[in-house]
């Protein structure tokens, strides 16, 4: 099916001057940009995205993290966009992450780990509502 999903290259992919690389991958792999911006999260809006893991013991780092500089968010669409894009991205932990995934490529670490994307169709519709209003994407 034609999905749509959320992703977002992190402060350390954006401070290694990768976004262009990493869209290419998008582009590549026939996934469109739809809407696009980019933003330096504050806490709240991070602890917000991150809401679902804010009992888990990494918590306090990934938000650290993620309002460490400005962060590239952006919607993406295609066929299976959901799987395409988690594809793309590799495992969460860039030491598992296979040969040629962003992760491999770009990532330092779980933390530092480049990239975000939705794991599922529910959460890239509430991932996507919190951070773009319905005017801000491309018709469909
Ligand atoms: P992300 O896909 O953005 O979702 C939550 C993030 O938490 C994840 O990528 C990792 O960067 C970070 N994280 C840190 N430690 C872990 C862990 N043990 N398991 C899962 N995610 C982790």
């Amino acid at each position: 099916a034609l999905e749509r999903t959320l992703s977002i290259i992190k402060p350390d992919a954006v401070a290694k001057n990768v976004i262009g690389e990493i869209y290419a991958r998008f582009e590549k792999a026939g996934l469109k940009v739809v809407a696009a911006k980019m933003k330096h999260l504050s806490r709240s809006e991070a602890e917000g995205f991150y809401a679902v893991h804010r009992e888990r013991p990494f918590f306090g780092a990934l938000v650290e993290f993620m309002i460490s500089g400005p962060v590239m968010i952006q919607v993406l669409e295609g066929e299976g966009a959901i799987a395409k894009n988690r594809e793309l991205m590799g495992a969460t932990n860039p030491k598992e992450a296979d040969a040629g995934t962003i992760r491999a490529d770009f990532a330092d670490s779980i933390d530092a780990n480049a990239v975000h994307g939705s794991d599922a169709p529910e959460t890239a519709s509430t991932e996507i509502a919190y951070f773009f209003a319905t005017t801000e994407l491309c018709p469909r």
